[in-house]
């Protein structure tokens, strides 16, 4: 395992709380109105780096969604458990998530998917893309500028991955979503890109390098070709 993907885990299970009580300063209740606005009563809905699931499960069991949260940090998992205890919990990591694990109607990764290394996010996306139908809808934080590396969050080095805005929509038309919006959040200060999608296409599967399966197309292997 890659030494920024222990600093990321390990960094999350020390920080959790501190992570939390920050978390109010991002405000995500727009893009989760929007979002929660596409489903339909009831769906069942994927929280992929779910942290302590504040404030995403939380907005989206309030409204009657089913949520399952997905997160590699023990300790995030454990405080989501008592911070939305209606919502289901298990601690994974994305990258270690297969093609059609799951089936859901709507996929959400707020602030996650950039954890992980940016030759790896075409293969996250297409992999989720995997677990909703057509029409499902897809919610993502990505970065707005091309970057990698180390920083302090809540006093503890993290890691951070990023390609720009340009090519996070590329890579996100790839996996087979058309995007509805696309728009830079400014709170607390910071730049992110939040993504609102909808699946239009399904995508084909192929096995990767890894062992693991993920799906590919032929818009993805341009998007990623064109990347490498
Ligand atoms: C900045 S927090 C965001 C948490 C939550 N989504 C929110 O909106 O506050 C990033 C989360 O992604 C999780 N994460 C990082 N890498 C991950 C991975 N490979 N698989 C699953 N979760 C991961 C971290 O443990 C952390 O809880």
């Amino acid at each position: 395992m890659a030494p920024s993907h222990e600093l990321v885990r390990h960094g999350y299970d020390r920080i959790a709380e501190a992570y939390l009580a920050e978390r109010v300063r991002f405000d995500s209740q727009a893009h989760l109105e929007r979002f929660a606005a596409l489903l339909r009563p009831g769906a069942r809905v994927l929280d992929i780096g779910c942290g302590a699931g504040v404030p995403a499960d939380h907005v989206l069991v309030d409204r009657g969604f089913e949520v399952v949260g997905l997160d590699v940090s023990p300790r995030q998992i454990e405080l989501a458990r008592v911070q939305v205890p209606e919502a289901t919990y298990a601690v994974r990591d994305m990258l270690e998530l297969t093609v059609g694990e799951y089936a859901v109607a709507a996929v959400i990764s707020l602030y996650a998917v950039f954890h992980v290394p940016r030759e790896r996010h075409g293969g996250v996306l297409t992999t989720l893309a995997s677990y909703v139908p057509r029409g499902g809808a897809l919610l993502v934080t990505m970065g707005t500028s091309a970057w990698e590396g180390t920083a302090d969050l809540c006093g503890a080095p993290m890691w951070w991955s990023h390609h720009d805005a340009e090519t996070n929509e590329a890579l996100i038309r790839a996996a087979g979503f058309d995007i509805l919006s696309s728009v830079v959040d400014t709170s607390a200060g910071e730049r992110h890109l939040v993504v609102l999608g909808r699946k239009v296409r399904e995508t084909r599967q192929r096995p990767s390098k890894r062992g693991g399966r993920f799906s590919l197309n032929a818009a993805t292997a341009s998007a990623w070709s064109r990347l490498r």
